[in-house]
């Protein structure tokens, strides 16, 4: 239930949006059905997008041949069952977020989350590899990371460093431990891989945690490098389910940190009440960055209100210049 206040303080987020609203260019609607958490990997095939699971789907696929245009692969799922040991017995466990990066061998390799057998409540993060960008993908037998007593670990993204590191960032879940607003932490982690991008090399790092303006909880992490040599993370604040939802940036000039959450005046970068081609946004944010820096694709409400008809996913162009995210 929203109360005074918050009502207040999304009026507030409504009013700033409308007033920037005409400096922005308009990010464009490209999957018209329940496609959450986008994440992008670009390859001589073109662009694939992989999403949370929605009906009989564990892991959704959509391609695009010009970043413009973006087909759903029906009835197509990239990462059926069987899972491994550490995943709930079920074929639909839950799956939530994917992203899919490729090795120097070629292979490809998904990072996800599902329910955690050791907590059935609670996800962890795992990884599976194929051959071929859409899969079906292969579970790795080892979870890549379970902090089910900190709630979890959810919204896995992986990201080559110039010097040909691999990293995944991801959330550890603590929202999932809220039971009132004594908001448990949500860090973002940074775990260094080997080559393989499968195994991980020596404890994770924090990057940045929620704070007062964050509401509940920061998550949705995804990492890339500026031509100015800047690091940005962009993630998302506030619950999925709200019009308070967002993408927002945090910047560092090198990967382990520190990051400094951006206080530009541009930040966050998508708020409900936004201009897109298929009207104002609603709820946006689970926002992932094209390989090149230059565009994101993001989730918001297909209604513009909620979730009750699910979570479509829009593309925009941006530029990453002095700390600064901004649309084209
Ligand atoms: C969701 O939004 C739609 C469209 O505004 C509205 O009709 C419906 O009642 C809302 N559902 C919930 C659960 O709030």
């Amino acid at each position: 239930m929203a109360t005074p206040t918050t009502k207040r303080s999304l009026l507030s987020a409504l009013t700033s949006s409308l007033l920037l609203a005409h400096t922005q260019a308009t990010p464009w609607k490209v999957l018209d059905v329940d496609f959450p958490d986008p994440a992008i990997i670009h390859t001589d095939d073109g662009y694939h997008a992989f999403a949370t699971t929605s009906g009989d789907i564990n892991t959704q696929v959509a391609h695009s041949a010009d970043f413009t245009t973006w087909t759903l692969l029906e009835g197509h799922d990239a990462l059926p069952a069987p899972f491994p040991d550490w995943v709930i017995d079920d074929p639909k466990p839950g799956v939530w977020a994917p992203d899919v990066i490729q090795r120097d061998d070629g292979t490809f390799i998904m990072y996800y989350c599902a329910y955690a057998r050791q907590d059935p409540t609670k996800h962890c993060v795992g990884a599976a590899t194929s051959p071929s960008v859409e899969g079906p993908y292969t579970p790795e037998a080892n979870v890549l990371a379970c902090p089910t007593e900190q709630g979890g670990a959810i919204d896995a993204s992986g990201y080559k460093d110039d010097d040909g590191t691999w990293y995944v960032v991801y959330k550890v879940d603590g929202s999932a431990l809220n039971t009132d607003a004594n908001y448990h932490p949500t860090p973002i982690m940074l775990q260094k891989m080997e080559a393989d991008a499968v195994t991980p090399v020596g404890e994770p790092v924090q990057l940045i945690d929620r704070g007062e303006a964050d509401g509940p909880l920061v998550e949705a992490p995804s990492i890339t490098r500026g031509a100015d040599g800047v690091y940005y993370m962009g993630f998302s604040s506030n619950m999925f389910d709200t019009l308070y939802y967002d993408m927002s940036w945090a910047t560092a000039e090198a990967i382990a940190g520190p990051w400094t959450k951006s206080q530009d005046p541009g930040a966050p970068l998508l708020v409900t009440g936004d201009d897109s081609d298929a009207g104002p946004l609603g709820g946006p944010g689970g926002a992932d960055f094209r390989d090149d820096g230059k565009a994101i694709l993001f989730h918001a409400f297909n209604n513009g209100q909620n979730t009750s008809e699910g979570r479509g996913t829009w593309a925009a162009e941006i530029s990453l210049e002095g700390g600064r995210i901004t649309l084209l």
